[in-house]
């Protein structure tokens, strides 16, 4: 697998709901926006122009305030809803043409989803409810029950298969979704808010079981969510959006320095920078040991804070997880590194 293995392809989507959303393509197409084109033509624009490559294997954020276009986005990657205009490729294959048969193919072996409200069967048991999908492909009863049980195992629910959804906890409930999610060994994850109806430390815990799952799964999972911290230790990349159109894609470290405008600006205002910046973005770049003590590339800024508070004269030195000296950090670094990127608009004087 190379490393910017392309498995999905987004080219020039549009999504534009109402009558005459053809004639409200070419308003959108020659500039117009969100707010007048409501006005003009009673068309809603969903989506404008988006273009996006999702690699495999990883896990891509989408995000976005609420009415951005996000769920609107990833339902198109599943064709529950049709484009106005543009293309998506999976494996290089146009989607946007395949017959209702191979649809329903595609939607059985290549994806699955989680959402946000569970969606689960309220008359089905938990065994029942993680092995539908395989059921309704005709597999064999005692083979679906054994597929079904090991996914159940794998979320931390052994002992639950017999119970109802009703009878479990909301985050039970997500990881049921969950394992029914994985147990079609689709390739591809389709996650919806997933996680947001779920209190922090449930939440927390969900991300974590996912994250474990995905080291040893390695799907490609497009992640919607509207909370940065989340998307920030989910993400390898996070697509922003922002009234239907695609303000940045890029990863996470690059959203917290180099915010591409001020919306985006607006959603890393209040990090913790100390926590989530990693040593790479901030170091100087050199292959000389210095004299100080010796850190990692992924560390973060809070983590140098600590070693360097022994001795804050000498520089520190990075590695790469290889080992391999890459760059030097000194006090400079660290405040760089802790100063909030100028689009956003806080100006402190004095
Ligand atoms: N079926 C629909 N008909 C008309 N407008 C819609 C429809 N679905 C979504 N929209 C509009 O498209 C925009 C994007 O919605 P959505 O994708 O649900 O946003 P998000 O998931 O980011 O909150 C919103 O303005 C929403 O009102
Ligand atoms: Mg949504």
């Amino acid at each position: 697998m190379s490393k910017n293995d392309i498995l999905i392809k987004i080219n020039q989507l549009y999504k534009i709901f109402g009558h005459n959303s053809i004639e409200a393509l070419d308003l959108v197409k020659d500039g117009m926006g969100k707010d007048e084109l409501l006005e003009k033509s009673n068309c809603v624009l969903g989506l404008n122009n988006i273009n996006l490559d999702i690699n495999r294997a990883k896990i891509q954020v989408i995000m976005g305030l609420s009415g951005s276009g996000k769920s609107t986005l990833i339902r198109h990657l599943n064709r529950l809803i049709e484009p106005t205009s543009g293309e998506i490729l999976v494996n290089n294959e146009d989607i946007i043409s395949l017959s209702p048969k191979q649809l329903v193919q595609f939607r059985q072996n290549n994806m699955s989803m989680v959402f946000q409200k569970f969606a689960l069967f309220p008359h089905k048991t938990v065994l029942h409810n993680v092995g539908y999908g395989l059921a309704i492909q005709n597999i064999a009863k005692d083979e679906w029950i054994e597929k079904a049980t090991r996914w159940i195992s794998r979320v931390g629910l052994d002992g639950y298969e017999f119970y109802y959804p009703g009878q479990l906890s909301g985050g039970m409930q997500q990881r049921v979704g969950l394992a029914r999610a994985l147990s079609t060994d689709a390739e591809i994850l389709l996650m919806d808010e997933a996680f947001s109806a779920l209190d922090p430390l449930i939440r927390s815990e969900m991300q974590n079981i996912l994250l474990d799952l995905q080291n040893e799964l390695h799907k490609t999972i497009i992640f919607i969510t509207h909370d940065l911290d989340e998307a920030l230790k989910i993400g390898d990349r996070i697509a922003i959006l922002k009234d239907g159109s695609m303000v940045q894609d890029s990863g996470p470290q690059e959203i917290i320095m180099n915010p591409a405008d001020d919306y985006v600006s607006d959603f890393i205002k209040d990090i913790n920078r100390a926590r989530v910046i990693e040593v790479r973005s901030i170091m100087t770049p050199t292959s000389t040991k210095s004299t100080g003590p010796v850190a990692q590339e992924s560390m973060v800024l809070e983590d140098i804070l600590q070693i360097m508070s022994k001795d804050p004269s000498k520089p520190v030195t990075i590695e790469n997880s290889k080992g391999k000296i890459t760059g030097k950090i000194e006090i400079g670094n660290l405040i760089e590194g802790m100063k909030r990127p100028k689009s956003q608009g806080t100006n402190i004087t004095g």
